[in-house]
């Protein structure tokens, strides 16, 4: 199964993508990772994304397809994969469809994560990541049960993006209203478009892309 997560910055998609990776078996492919874990590895992609990235502009499409294309390809994915991040232009979701094509793979469905831009400074400004297991967390919306200590792996490191400030968001907003919005009269063209309410808490996001994936 693939799917693909559509949604604003802090819409929720790697908070929803990391539970749908735990609970079916599928990896999530998250685009904004590999693009920092290259950014940290000081390789050329890496070099190339940093300040595009810091600007809260978007990487090239060459880039980004064939970083997803190798990726589909390596064995983890042969369960199925959620597209954290990707497509974001018309371009990357054409190129998506050939890759699939030639991969033998299909898309089984893109789900709109819709939100209110209100809401996403106060999301992505108070967003922090576990520096070992990569388990995300929020200063308000989504505690670990003791303070300080990951959920998940027991870690007490924690990190922060340098593209999660308010000025960075206003322009990652404006990237996703022109260039990735797009997508959705697209994907509703080939009937596959599905919608959840990303306003509603966490745990009813879960349920209600849950409820569409049965
Ligand atoms: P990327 O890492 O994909 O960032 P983004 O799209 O801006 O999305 P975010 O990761 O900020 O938000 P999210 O939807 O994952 O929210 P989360 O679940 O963490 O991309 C970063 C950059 O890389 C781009 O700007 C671009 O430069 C480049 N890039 C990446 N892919 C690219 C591509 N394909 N083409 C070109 N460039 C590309 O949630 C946010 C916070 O809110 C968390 O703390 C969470 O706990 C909390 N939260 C989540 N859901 C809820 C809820 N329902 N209620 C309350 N709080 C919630
Ligand atoms: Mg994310
Ligand atoms: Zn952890």
């Amino acid at each position: 199964m693939i799917l693909i997560l559509l949604g604003a910055p802090g819409a929720g998609k790697g908070t929803q993508a990391q539970r749908l990776q735990d609970k079916h078996g599928l990896v999530q492919l998250s685009t904004g990772d590999m693009l920092r874990a290259a950014v940290a590895e000081g390789t050329e992609i890496g070099l190339k994304a940093k300040s595009v990235m810091d600007r809260g502009e978007l990487v090239s499409d060459d880039i980004m397809t064939g970083i997803i294309s190798a990726r589909l390809d390596q064995s983890d994915c042969k369960n199925g994969a959620i597209l954290d991040g990707f497509p974001r232009t018309e371009a990357q979701a054409e190129a998506l469809d050939s890759m699939l094509t030639e991969k033998n793979l299909s898309l089984d469905a893109v789900i709109e994560m819709k939100t209110d831009d209100e809401v996403l400074v106060e999301r992505v400004t108070g967003r922090y990541t576990c520096a070992n297991c990569g388990a995300g967390y929020h200063d308000s919306f989504l505690k670990p049960a003791k303070e300080g200590v990951c959920d998940k792996c027991g870690g007490t490191e924690f990190t922060r993006r340098s593209d999660d400030t308010a000025e960075t968001v206003k322009s990652r907003l404006q990237a996703y209203h022109n260039q990735t919005a797009p997508l959705l009269p697209y994907y509703r063209g080939k009937g596959i478009l599905k919608q959840v309410d990303g306003m509603a808490e966490i745990d009813e996001v879960t349920r209600q892309i849950e409820a569409l994936l049965n």
